[in-house]
């Protein structure tokens, strides 16, 4: 099944991405053919410092390899190395209805927090249709902020196929329910935006202040109180074994258990389950160039894919480029 996923280079990935998208997108590479990419254009919506979106791209690509992206089964790219997918965007936009576009939720966040409502923020999900579409992708892991997004997609292939004739694939999306909104230690979604993360790589002292900063409520020690409604243990539940997950939850209903003993655990477990993935991280990093190999061997695969999709777009609109 062609897998198709991607991620913004707009910082360091935290344990929501982790478990709401990454963790997907290395345990469906086997037997699979996936094509994950950094999605460079879609953070030029809100990063605008080149050194930066050049940094944050090179960090991704480490932090995917890092994770356990197997560069052999996965094509693994930049969005910008498959400039085709932005000549789709604009032929998608001709089947957009603008009541689409102004009805998704994700853009009215954004401008919300205080991001410039410029036009590629608006448009952003006719390309984020694009980036699925160019590869007739079935199946996208992502996490539930991106239901939206995927629907708008599956609604944009169909006008597509309905004006033009069936040329696109209708994908699905991939969301586990149990890690489909992760909390930050504010409580709301763990969101890069919102500075409530705890990044994956994050280490010692950082990671420690991140993890006791875990927002509780005031109840005294010997209260009874519900495990459900509280971040520390709905972040233990990622990462504990289901016997610890059931002591902790017969700790919390009983009383007598205050929440600094649970955030001591949880910080332990973040730093254990890691642990592997931030050396190797450690090692990547010391050879940039293996790192740009994989990069350029992703996107020429990549874009293979793409440029056969786009000669059938290409003849599907009247728009051949050869005569
Ligand atoms: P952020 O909101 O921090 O900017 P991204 O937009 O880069 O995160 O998201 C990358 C992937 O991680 C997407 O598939 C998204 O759905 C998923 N994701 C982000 N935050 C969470 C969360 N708190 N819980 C579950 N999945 C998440
Ligand atoms: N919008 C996604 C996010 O913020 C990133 C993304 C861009 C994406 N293109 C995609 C995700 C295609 C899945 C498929 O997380």
């Amino acid at each position: 099944m062609r897998i198709l996923s991607g991620i913004q280079p707009s910082g360091r990935p935290h344990l929501g991405n982790y478990f709401g998208a990454l963790r997907q997108y290395i345990t469906l590479q086997k037997g699979n053919e996936p094509f994950y990419f950094i999605a460079s254009y879609h953070a030029l919506t809100a990063v605008q410092e080149p050194a930066l979106l050049r940094e944050y791209t090179m960090g991704v690509a480490l932090d995917l390899l890092a994770l356990g992206l197997d560069p052999k089964q996965a094509a693994l790219f930049a969005q910008q190395d498959v400039p085709e997918v932005t000549e789709l965007t604009w032929i998608l936009s001709c089947v957009t209805p603008m009541g689409l576009l102004e009805r998704a939720v994700s853009y009215k966040d954004k401008v919300a927090q205080g991001l410039t409502p410029n036009h590629g923020l608006f448009a952003y999900p006719v390309l984020q249709a694009a980036d699925i579409l160019i590869y007739l992708s079935e199946l996208v892991p992502v996490g539930q902020d991106q239901k939206q997004h995927l629907e708008m997609t599956r609604d944009i292939a169909g006008k597509f196929n309905q004006q033009f004739g069936e040329v696109f694939v209708i994908p699905k999306p991939y969301i586990l329910e149990s890690t489909a909104v992760v909390p930050g230690v504010d409580g709301r979604k763990m969101s890069k935006s919102y500075g409530n993360e705890i990044g994956i790589f994050e280490e010692g002292n950082a990671l420690k202040k991140r993890v006791m900063s875990i927002v509780t409520d005031s109840a005294p020690v010997e209260a009874p109180k519900d495990p459900h409604q509280s971040t520390p243990f709905l972040l233990l539940s990622l990462l504990a074994s289901a016997e610890e997950k059931a002591e902790w939850e017969s700790r919390y209903e009983a009383g007598g258990m205050g929440y600094g003993e649970v955030k001591k655990r949880l910080l332990q477990l973040v730093e254990e389950y890691f642990a592997p993935f931030r050396q190797r991280r450690h090692e990547l990093e010391k050879d940039t160039d293996y790192v740009m190999d994989v990069l350029k061997d992703g996107g020429m695969r990549a874009r293979a894919v793409a440029q056969q999709v786009m000669h059938r777009v290409r003849e599907a609109t009247g728009l051949p480029t050869s005569y």
